[in-house]
């Protein structure tokens, strides 16, 4: 099936297979379709359908809102059926040059692992190399569980032959509790990968800015382990945000310490803990941290306060923690919107 897509600054086609996504057909093609969530909830995809037939697979998405007639659709959940035209409301782009193609592949859990109380990592063994940028994220299509789930990567390699993600529990969530089940080592997942535009890459000539909560450290680890071994922090400043509610709820802690010893004079790491003072033993696991109490995007905004210069700051988390954060760059350290690459993880 052909689809037509125009834009205000020209007009492209390419191929979709049947039952495929119209989002993933047409970034596999090399073109770079609006999206941020690629899972039904920002309704940052949408287009007007102007000629043929196209069915959601989640017609409840809750992206819909985003929709004002019954023409518009969110690419990132509709199949064609048949021949269609669209027509979007951004400028049209082709993939950047040196970013990888997305594509479908499929592989296996491994590794599953408990990090704390609610959070899970795992490992997926790839049936083919993946080649992916630090800080993008892959989805998941878990058997017998309809849609699929975002999730960002942990590790950064290139021709990846294992993805590692973190995934924190959402009570009633069907992926992040299958996660906490029996049975899930050894079972074999959809993925479409790589999506996501919060990129870390080698020529970047800025301090680097993380403000994480939660399981919103995965894309992070994976811009920090490649600036690391690039040597970005050698001449650039990194500071890292890590926010979770109390002691109990962190992670990764040992692996930040690692990447911060690596360049101790201009890596820095803050924990910010919501929920309770800081405990003594936590500062004394990790004498090198700062410690703080409070929310991430509050402490974040706090202590960077003057030195928003040549800073591109990657945000991740849920998305009020996000909102915040995006209010405090934009609003007070007055980041240009390329300079700031975030995902909510909604
Ligand atoms: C860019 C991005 C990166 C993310 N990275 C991470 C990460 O690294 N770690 C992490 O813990 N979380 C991450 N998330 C959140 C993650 O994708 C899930 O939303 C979360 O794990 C809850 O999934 P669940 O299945 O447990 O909950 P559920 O409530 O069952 O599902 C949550 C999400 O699944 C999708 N979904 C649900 N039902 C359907 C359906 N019928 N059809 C299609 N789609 C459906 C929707 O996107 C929905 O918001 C990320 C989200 C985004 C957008
Ligand atoms: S990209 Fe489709 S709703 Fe977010």
């Amino acid at each position: 099936m052909t689809i037509a897509v125009n834009a205000r600054n020209g007009a492209r086609e390419f191929e979709c297979q049947p039952g495929e996504k119209i989002l993933h057909a047409g970034l596999r093609s090399g073109l770079e379709l609006p999206y941020e969530c690629a899972t039904g909830t920002c309704g940052s995809c949408k287009a007007r359908l102007v000629s043929g037939r196209t069915v959601s697979e989640w017609p409840d998405a809750p992206g819909g809102r985003y929709l004002k007639s019954e023409a518009e659709l969110l690419m990132c959940q509709c199949v064609a059926h048949g021949d269609c035209a669209l027509e979007i409301a951004v400028p049209l782009k082709e993939r950047e040059a040196g970013a990888p193609a997305p594509r479908a592949l499929a592989g296996t859990v491994r590794d599953l692992r408990r990090l704390t109380h609610d959070v899970a990592a795992f490992d997926v063994d790839l049936e083919g190399a993946l080649d992916f940028e630090a800080g993008q994220f892959a989805l998941l299509t878990v058997p017998g569980i309809v849609g699929a789930r975002a999730y960002s990567m942990v590790n950064y390699d290139r021709l990846a032959q294992r993805l590692s993600f973190v995934v924190k529990k959402k009570p009633g969530g069907a992926v992040s509790e299958w996660l906490f089940g029996e049975g899930v080592e050894g079972t074999r997942l959809g993925l479409f990968a790589p999506l996501g535009h919060a990129t870390f890459r080698p020529a970047l000539h800025k301090h680097v800015l993380c403000i994480a909560g939660g399981s919103g450290i995965a894309g992070m680890m994976s811009i920090l382990s490649h600036a690391c071994a690039g040597g970005h922090f050698g001449d650039w400043d990194g500071h890292v945000y890590f926010g979770v509610r109390t002691a109990r709820d962190g992670f990764f802690l040992d692996e930040l310490e690692a990447f911060r010893a690596r360049y101790p004079d201009r890596l820095a790491v803050t924990v910010a803990l919501s929920d309770e003072e800081v405990p003594a033993a936590l500062v004394a696991a990790y004498p090198r941290f700062a410690f703080e109490r409070g929310f991430v995007h509050a402490v974040a905004g706090e202590k960077m306060k003057g030195r928003f210069t040549d800073v591109r700051a990657y945000v991740a988390g849920p998305p009020p923690m996000v909102d915040a954060s995006l209010r405090l760059l934009l609003r007070e350290a007055r980041l240009a919107p390329l300079d700031i690459r975030y995902d909510k993880f909604s």
